[in-house]
């Protein structure tokens, strides 16, 4: 895969719907001239409107944090992708480990990522081992959100996925404490492995794999060279519009 994919996970910032057009703008101006990127930045659902406003391009995409699984209905506090969509949203964050950490289980995110893929919205789940030991006992944890996460996903709907491996304990750290790049690309090749098993070698192969967990300017190439992923999702530094774009000219 030669072209990278690189989302912003804004969470739940910035407080001000200006801040979040200054940011925007910003990176809108930024990737113009930046090649072999595509660029994604998902906001809180509040901000959806004002930014898709601002448009987006040929670079850069908008996408959201989460989205349920039906369109419409009695769900308090629920957003659809079909909803976001009208605002130009094509990519959902579903799975999320801040998430997960509020009880969302594997099986509620698979509903989610069939329901997105089946309203046309590419899907980026997002798994991640809490802890790690020894024993290896994260590759279990991840086979398993992997599995049961993708259960009833078909192979012609791969085009509508994106996996993000983001390590729950390198969340929102200094640039040194995130995973070093030789163990990111032991796990790619793992994610790979359990992706081949469920669609086959070449489908499989198709699937970006992102990276994410403190990534900065200074550690976003080793991830994409060392660590072989296609992309990265990054978090707070992607608040900072010439610390975001920073990092995608690192990887181009
Ligand atoms: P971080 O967040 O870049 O601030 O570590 C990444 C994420 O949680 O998606």
């Amino acid at each position: 895969m030669s072209k990278k994919i690189v989302i912003a996970n804004w969470k739940m910032n910035p407080s001000k719907v200006a801040e979040a057009k200054k940011i925007y703008n910003g990176i809108k101006k930024g990737v113009t001239k930046i090649r072999g990127v595509d660029t994604v930045v998902c906001p809180p659902f509040v901000f959806l409107p004002e930014l898709a406003k601002l448009g987006v391009t040929k670079k850069l995409a908008l996408g959201v944090q989460d989205t349920f699984y039906e369109e419409t209905g009695a769900q308090t506090g629920q957003v659809s992708p079909a909803m976001v969509k009208g605002y130009k949203a094509k990519y959902t964050i579903l799975g999320h480990s801040e998430r997960r950490a509020l009880g969302e289980s594997s099986d509620l995110v698979n509903k989610k990522v069939r329901h997105a893929i089946v309203e046309g919205c590419t899907a980026v789940m997002c798994v991640g081992e809490t802890e790690r030991s020894d024993e290896g006992d994260y590759f279990r944890v991840i086979r398993e959100e992997l599995e049961v996460g993708l259960a009833g996903v078909k192979r012609a709907d791969l085009s509508k996925l994106i996996i993000a491996y983001e390590p729950v304990w390198a969340i929102g750290k200094r640039a040194e404490e995130a995973l070093d790049a030789p163990a990111l690309y032991e796990m790619v090749l793992f994610i790979q492995k359990v992706l081949t098993e469920l669609y086959g070698r070449a489908p499989a192969q198709k699937v970006p794999i992102l990276y994410g967990g403190s990534v900065k300017p200074s550690n976003a190439k080793e991830f994409v060279e060392v660590g072989k992923v296609d992309g990265l999702l990054v978090g707070g530094a992607s608040l900072k519009a010439n610390e975001f774009l920073d990092i995608i000219k690192e990887i181009v």
